[in-house]
């Protein structure tokens, strides 16, 4: 797909033709950069970029990166530092793996979702590479379905052993002792370590506390929001109705909140942050 103008790009994210925290940023540097290229006005560039899809702060964190400078150097410099802190944070989750992990992920936190190499799967890439993953469970991730279409697929260009679960498999497989943790990526962590991920997310921790699993969150601190104190304060994108059913009403929140309580770390390109996360949060 080729985007020409800031317009474009803002149209990729809202349809989502790219998405994925850190990968929305790095589209939306982008779009910037060619906004500034074609003569585009730039504050309306950044306005219809900005209000391309709420929830993911790297896409306002990319975009005020870009105004003092809205060059293809200065775009592609933030999509290689995000790829690099990718590399870090990975190498920092891989430390939480034990020699023969079997970990359970949800949506996709990989390459696609960050313009290379991943958070969460960076993280299941670094283990397997020390030789500490048997193998991942893969949350399909409804409605979307970015675990059976993405995730699988990067785990299997890998040569990652998986196996893609139906979303409501995961409680009755983490009570059969076949899940060691869980791992997502964020798309947006408040400054007390409440995490916004995709749909599903929460239900997930509070399985993995009931059944007394780790649950692991993964992230670069382009996705901390240190001016949200908690939760409460993250804006929640409610999606089409249709991409769930078009014959019934329907509702269709695409993310939901995590509170940090019920996360056992989260890691950064800085390493690993445990609770109280107001205080252990760069
Ligand atoms: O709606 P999406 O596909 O953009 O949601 C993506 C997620 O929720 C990811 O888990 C998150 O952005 C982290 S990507 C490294």
């Amino acid at each position: 797909m080729r985007c020409s103008s800031a317009a474009e790009v803002a149209e990729a994210i809202r349809t989502m033709a790219v998405r994925g925290a850190p990968a929305i940023g790095v589209a939306a540097a982008y779009g910037m950069a060619l906004a500034a290229l074609r003569g585009e006005d730039l504050a309306e560039a950044e306005r219809s970029l900005a209000a391309s899809r709420p929830t993911a702060v790297n896409l306002p964190w990319a975009l005020a990166r870009m105004r003092d400078d809205p060059t293809p150097e200065r775009s592609r410099v933030l999509h290689e530092e995000e790829v690099d802190r990718c590399r870090r944070m990975a190498a920092h989750a891989a430390a939480l793996f034990q020699p023969g992990t079997r970990a359970l992920t949800h949506c996709n936190a990989g390459g696609l979702a960050t313009g290379g190499y991943g958070s969460a799967v960076g993280a299941l890439r670094a283990a397997a590479e020390r030789g500490l993953l048997e193998r991942v469970l893969v949350d399909e991730t409804r409605p979307l379905l970015q675990g059976a279409r993405l995730t699988a697929w990067e785990l299997e260009q890998a040569g990652i052993s998986h196996a893609v679960i139906a979303d409501s498999a995961a409680g009755s497989l983490m009570a059969r002792a076949e899940v060691d943790l869980v791992v997502t990526g964020a798309d947006r962590i408040a400054a007390n370590g409440d995490t916004a991920n995709k749909i599903g997310t929460y239900s997930l921790a509070v399985l993995a506390a009931h059944h007394e699993i780790p649950f692991y969150v993964v992230a670069p601190t382009s996705t901390l929001d240190s001016e949200t104190p908690d939760g409460a304060g993250i804006p929640i994108e409610e999606r089409d109705p249709a991409e769930l059913t078009g014959r019934f009403p329907a509702r269709n929140p695409a993310f939901d909140v995590t509170p940090a309580t019920l996360i056992a770390a989260i890691v950064t390109e800085a390493g690993v942050h445990r609770p109280p996360y107001e205080e252990s949060l760069p």
